[in-house]
């Protein structure tokens, strides 16, 4: 018997960064998947379609994950998880944290834990703390509940409603970049300018309660203005680059209603929404340029497991 377990991608709206220092941020699961099996074995193992056997360090989170797991459940840790994955790695758009959710999922499946998404949510946070240092919660909070929330830290996440669907524009940079590293960035601009921060956190977290409306009223020319005004501030932390800024501008001169880098930043994707009848050819334009882009309709559905015999 094996546990199978499917967690959504995820796009940080708004918010990215500031949300770690105590401001909301609004965050989306992505109908972009990881899947995760998780099977009795005679040892730990871990198999993935992007780092091929384990250990290479990109998987020992899920090692973290699978040992936290079995020790608070007094389960065993002698499990092949095999892993793959619709999600680009590095690309900000969750695959580590997707990939921690699905495992806690369907290694409480398997064990018959009956965890809830709260409780998975912990778990999963075991590994993303030992690749990300001090994350602030979001990104397994959205792949494990699916939707579209509000976050922040210390609190439960809020889930924003609303009927129909919307789209949004992803778009991959192609570059790498360490979540680790920018937020240690993000701290010492902290650290250098408490007061500048304070204000522009201030600034931030009332942006994303207002985009948060906005995405729920259909108003997506008015959340797009919200997502170019979120861009500034991230360029003014140092956390966007030549590469994310010439996307952001791009996205823009095609007609989008507004643009931003979502995640760590420093590579990774842009986010941006556009009016419906501009959004096919904006995602032809940035694939044409080489960016991996794709549209993305929300709300999508969070972790799901089950037994397969
Ligand atoms: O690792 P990413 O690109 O999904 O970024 C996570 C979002 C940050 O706000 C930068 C960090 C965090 O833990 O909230």
């Amino acid at each position: 018997m094996r546990a199978i377990a499917e967690a959504p991608a995820k796009a940080i709206v708004t918010g990215e960064h500031f949300v770690v220092h105590g401001a909301w941020a609004l965050a989306a699961a992505l109908p972009r998947k990881v899947h995760v099996a998780v099977e009795p074995s005679s040892k730990f193992e871990v198999v993935s379609d992007q780092f091929g056997k384990v250990g290479s360090a990109e998987l020992l989170p899920v090692s973290r994950v699978v040992e936290g797991m079995a020790r608070e459940f007094s389960e065993k840790p002698t499990v092949r998880v095999t892993i793959s994955s619709d999600v680009p790695g590095g690309a900000g758009l969750g695959s580590s944290a997707a990939t921690m959710v699905a495992v806690a999922s369907a290694f409480s499946k398997l064990n018959s834990l009956g965890l809830t998404v709260p409780e998975l949510i912990d778990s999963a946070m075991v590994g993303e703390r030992s690749i990300h240092g001090n994350p602030s919660g979001i990104d397994p909070a959205v792949c494990a509940q699916g939707g579209v929330i509000l976050f922040r830290t210390e609190a439960a996440p809020k889930k924003v409603s609303f009927e129909g669907t919307r789209s949004l524009i992803l778009s991959y940079s192609g570059l790498k970049r360490s979540t680790k590293g920018q937020i240690g960035h993000v701290s010492k601009m902290k650290d250098r300018y408490p007061g500048m921060f304070e204000s522009l956190a201030a600034g931030i977290s009332e942006l994303s309660l207002r985009a948060s409306e906005m995405l729920r009223a259909d108003d997506m020319k008015g959340l797009g203005t919200l997502l170019t005004v979120n861009h500034a501030a991230l360029m003014s932390l140092g956390v966007s680059n030549d590469a994310l800024d010439k996307m952001v501008d791009l996205l823009l001169s095609m007609g989008s209603y507004g643009a931003k880098l979502t995640g760590a930043g420093g590579g990774g994707s842009v986010l941006a929404v556009a009016p419906e009848g501009k959004e096919k050819s904006i995602v032809t334009g940035l694939s044409a340029r080489g960016f991996e882009t794709f549209r993305a309709t929300i709300p999508a559905e969070g972790v799901k497991s089950w037994l397969e015999r």
